[in-house]
């Protein structure tokens, strides 16, 4: 379910962190402060964390470093081999947003980041759902993400990477289902969470959701 992208992915699996650290100039701002990033979900995340989109395991390096506990979700095999490779602990497992294996522990937190525009916005709202339901009674939900604050935004930066002769990004941009900051907000809301939303770079918020007692 929403994996529709996933060749993309396991072909960019030997390449990623390259274009994480700025040498893809057409991504150069979507990955803008992408170490700060990846902090401020580490920062606002509890002891018992379920990532989900986990690619070659930057953020849950970061997470574990900091003493918690994490079950990692990740549907591309070549990017659970990236992780490996690299030393990441083997705490990733087969799975995606809305269909996954049983972590050990109930998750104070579920974090993603760059991951969950992969969703339409219908399954976008399944996920919350299922994820209000095995949060702890207190949990969050820390996702870093493209979004804009409406379609006018949205269309602006897909004319200004038209512009810029960046073909690839504005493919990305119009086919995939990056949301505005209105609709994520009342698919969080009808679920029952309060959300707050920080803005990381021309692309990326984090929203950081809370349900409601
Ligand atoms: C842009 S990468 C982000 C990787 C990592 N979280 C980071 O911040 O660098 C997006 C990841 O989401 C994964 N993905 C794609 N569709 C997914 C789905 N339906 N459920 C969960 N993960 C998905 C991809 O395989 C890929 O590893």
């Amino acid at each position: 379910m929403g994996r529709e992208f996933l060749s993309l992915f396991d072909q960019w699996a030997s390449s990623y962190d390259d274009t994480v650290n700025g040498h893809d100039e057409q991504y150069e701002e979507v990955f803008r402060h992408y170490p700060a990033i990846l902090k401020e979900i580490v920062k606002r995340s509890g002891k018992c964390v379920l990532e989900f989109g986990s690619g070659t395991g930057n953020l849950t390096e970061a997470l574990l470093a900091a003493g918690k506990q994490v079950f990692g979700v990740e549907p591309s095999q070549a990017m659970r081999e990236a992780a490996l490779q690299k030393g990441v602990p083997n705490v990733l497992h087969d799975g995606d947003f809305l269909t996954f294996p049983e972590p050990p522990f109930k998750p104070d937190t579920i974090v993603s980041s760059y991951a969950f525009h992969h969703l339409t916005d219908e399954e976008k709202k399944q996920a919350i759902h299922i994820y209000s339901n095995i949060l702890q009674s207190d949990g969050k939900i820390v996702f870093a993400d493209t979004m804009f604050q409406n379609q006018a935004a949205h269309h602006a930066e897909i004319e200004k990477a038209k512009a810029a002769g960046f073909d690839q990004l504005a493919e990305d941009l119009e086919t995939e289902y990056y949301p505005s900051i209105d609709v994520l907000k009342k698919i969080f809301e009808e679920e029952g969470f309060s959300t707050s939303f920080q803005q990381m770079n021309d692309f990326v918020w984090i929203v950081a959701a809370k349900k409601w007692e």
